[in-house]
């Protein structure tokens, strides 16, 4: 403890650990300078000085690209690639040093309001897109921060909940994709949460960032609060937050803890130390142009890719040229193309689709009627005269949706129901026309259930971005093949949905009941039916798989190797998706989890060889006792499809396994001793040379398989406690060799 006035050099390092500013880091004369971070993640949010963060004040005009919902479904790593790139641009064009984005938190439930925000239930597609996102935007000179990390899968209470997750799930769900991003892409920065996780306020959690994520992971980057999420400004630091946004003007109590002796001073210069590499990382460069026209095309193409087909009966897309169109409903004219909140972009024009059908179609074929208000006021006059034009014309295409009112950041859906007045009015079109197609505008997945059969099409349009009225017209009218797939389960029915009896929680703590079967995981093993399946979209054309291939190259790794090709009439894209699960094995662990895929474009009589990586640790769980992943051996199933639902190919990959045997001790049970590859064989050859053991009935043995060794010395004939822990030893020591023979690992 020092009473030493607190040096200049001590106050200017703490002064670091917090912004200056809503949107800037703080400078350090001589050796930091001030970076620019801004919102995030599909347009570049730059506001002025005095902005706020819940995207109440304008900004700056960028190129809305559609944001993670839709990124997600194009299922397109190389195209969300471009649109990083083209993210990164347009920051280091506007001076921005680091895009708070993307965001990569699971779809545990589909009522979270940040849904939109977010890529999918499934960790992998997760991850592949998230990371697409991080190396395009950095390309740029520009850093990225993936967020929210970790377990904030909801809006309700999300400054003070503690997200309840057992390691396992945090590990396989939760973390995973977190992992996989910043193990690849080394994203500059990583945002906190504001939630707790497991009771711990995750911006102050030093196993969360500094044990996992450093140490685990390797992450050498800045790792910042989310704005406000900051509790106790000493506790942050000392557990690996580099910086707290926006500032709260507490830095002295940094300074007096290192005063005080309560923190070493050496965490602030570690703090130094990475905001220097991160700016050393950083370049933004203002004079060049922005690029607003080419993103534009690239914003379309975008959207494009993200619309899900998912319903298409009797061809009823695409519109074939020379029909009349009723265009019904206010969406087409006045399009929801982005969600709520901190990541709410001003764009630089937005497309309609009412003003998109009209460039495309000749004079005369559109017709519209907006059907119905987006703030649900009763106009009864709106839907009489949308059912009348839907009378007189060949299709009737009805933009239906959620108003912004019903989601955004900041909280959670109660349901997944579309507007009472909207379904009334599908219904009653359905009534006067032979032909129904409807396009959906949300940000987290509607209910279909009820309605669907009102609907000949229906095209999941999500929230597309600006260009995203132009993209519709695309595909509807057939210059465009849908391509898009859903990236989270449509449920029948919200109480199906395995997060519904823990979601959002109570008292302050949301319990993750369901475990690792979040989503399809949960629906597949169970064999529940579910309106969409994950990975589902349709096309104009059809595909065929055949010739799969599991050829293991060595090490646990094998090559994934199967044939697609376009069986259809038309231009497609197929995504093909592969699964693995361990048979027998569940329900410890879901009967089949994506691990790959890829998307193709075929011509008509087209088709491609395609070969997918899969490796040891896609066929491993982790192992909360040993803490460390588990590759278990087995004959694991390998399985190629068109959706989760839809498996058209399965073949195997066999493995031996890690061969891990840990320590056994006395508390360890005789099954336990008997399926370890050192001490079984000794305890088999103590078995043999017991008499009567043969007598002892199967039941009694089974049981036997749960009594921890030592427990012999009280039930077992002439057994003393000493003759356990000589056993002990001697497999431990035999155990040891094993290791150093590299036969197996421990
Ligand atoms: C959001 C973050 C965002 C930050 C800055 C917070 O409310 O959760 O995603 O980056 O504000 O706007």
């Amino acid at each position: 403890m020092s009473s030493d006035a607190p040096s200049p050099d001590l106050i200017a390092k703490a002064s670091v650990t917090s912004g200056s500013g809503v949107w800037h880091t703080t400078p350090l004369p001589g050796v930091l300078r001030r970076l620019h971070l801004t919102d995030g993640p599909h347009g570049i949010r730059q506001q002025t000085e005095e902005g706020d963060h819940l995207g109440i004040a304008g900004s700056a005009p960028a190129t809305c690209f559609p944001p993670a919902v839709a990124l997600g479904s194009t299922w397109n790593p190389e195209l969300v690639r471009r649109v990083g790139a083209a993210l990164g641009a347009e920051a280091s064009a506007m001076g921005v040093d680091v895009v708070l984005g993307p965001g990569m938190n699971i779809k545990r439930s589909p009522l979270c309001g940040r849904n939109f925000e977010y890529v999918s239930e499934d960790p992998h597609v997760t991850a592949r897109i998230a990371a697409a996102l991080v190396e395009g935007i950095q390309s740029e000179g520009v850093g990225a921060c993936v967020k929210h990390f970790a377990a904030n899968n909801q809006e309700t209470d999300r400054m003070r909940s503690s997200s309840d997750v057992d390691e396992r799930t945090l590990r396989e769900i939760y973390l995973s994709a977190f992992e996989e991003v910043v193990r690849t892409t080394a994203p500059a920065m990583v945002m906190c949460s504001y939630n707790r996780l497991n009771g711990v306020y995750t911006s102050q959690d030093p196993w969360l960032l500094t044990t996992v994520l450093r140490e685990e992971w390797g992450f050498d980057g800045v790792v910042v609060s989310d704005w406000g999420a900051v509790v106790d400004r000493v506790e942050a630091v000392r557990a690996g937050l580099d910086l707290e946004m926006p500032p709260s003007g507490t830095d002295r109590r940094i300074v007096d803890a290192v005063v005080e002796g309560r923190l070493e001073e050496s965490v602030l210069d570690t703090v130094v130390e990475r905001l220097r590499g991160l700016q050393e990382r950083v370049s933004s460069d203002t004079s060049r142009p922005p690029e607003h026209e080419a993103h534009r095309e690239l914003a379309r193409e975008a959207a494009r890719e993200a619309l899900v087909l998912l319903r298409n009966e009797n061809g009823a897309l695409p519109l074939e040229p020379g029909l009349s169109i009723a265009v019904v409903g206010e969406f087409a004219r006045t399009p929801r193309y982005q969600g709520g909140g901190s990541s709410h972009v001003v764009p630089t024009r937005v497309t309609d689709a009412l003003a998109a059908f009209r460039e495309a179609l000749p004079e005369g074929a559109v017709r519209f009627a907006p059907g119905f208000t987006l703030d649900g006021t009763d106009a009864p006059g709106l839907a009489d005269e949308a059912v009348a034009l839907a009378e007189e014309t060949d299709v009737a295409v009805l933009f239906l949706g959620l108003p912004e009112s019903l989601e955004s950041e900041g909280f959670d859906r109660t349901d997944i129901d579309l507007p009472a007045e909207q379904l009334a009015l599908l219904a009653r079109v359905r009534r006067v026309s032979e032909r129904v197609v409807v396009v959906l505008a949300n940000g987290g997945v509607v209910s279909v259930t009820d309605w669907r059969d009102d609907a000949d099409a229906v095209l999941e349009g999500w929230l597309p971005g600006q260009e995203g009225g132009a993209a519709v017209v695309d595909v509807l009218t057939g210059a465009a093949s849908p391509s898009g797939r859903l990236t989270e389960t449509v449920p029948l029915r919200l109480s199906d949905h395995p997060s519904y009896l823990n979601f959002p929680g109570e008292h302050g703590h949301v319990r993750y009941g369901e475990g690792v079967f979040v989503g399809y995981r949960y629906f597949d093993t169970l064999d529940r039916p579910v309106a969409h399946p994950f990975g589902h979209g349709l096309t104009y054309t059809t595909f065929a798989y055949s010739d799969l291939e599991v050829t293991e190259t060595g090490g646990d790794a094998w090559t994934v190797a199967f044939t697609v090709a376009n069986t259809g009439g038309r231009a497609g894209q197929e995504v093909a998706q592969m699964y693995v699960g361990l048979p027998q094995s569940h329900p410890t662990r879901p009967v089949r989890e994506l691990r790959g895929f890829a998307k193709t474009a075929l011509e008509p009589g087209e088709s491609v060889r395609v070969e997918l990586p899969l490796t040891g640790r896609d066929l491993s769980t982790w192992d909360p006792e040993h803490g460390r992943w588990s590759l278990a051996a087995g004959t694991y199933t390998v399985s190629v499809g068109a959706s989760s639902r839809d498996i058209r190919l399965t073949g195997e990959a066999v493995t031996s396994g890690d061969r891990f045997a840990p320590a056994l001790t006395r508390r360890s049970t005789l099954k336990e001793w008997s399926s370890h590859p050192i001490g079984g064989p000794v305890l088999a050859e103590i078995r043999a040379g017991m008499e009567g053991l043969d007598a002892v009935p199967e039941e009694l043995m089974r049981m036997a398989d749960s009594l921890p060794i030592v427990a012999l010395a009280t039930f077992g004939e002439g057994v003393t406690e000493e003759m356990v822990d000589l056993l002990v030893a001697d497999v431990e020591t035999r155990r040891l060799a094993a290791i150093e023979r590299g036969e197996i690992t421990g």
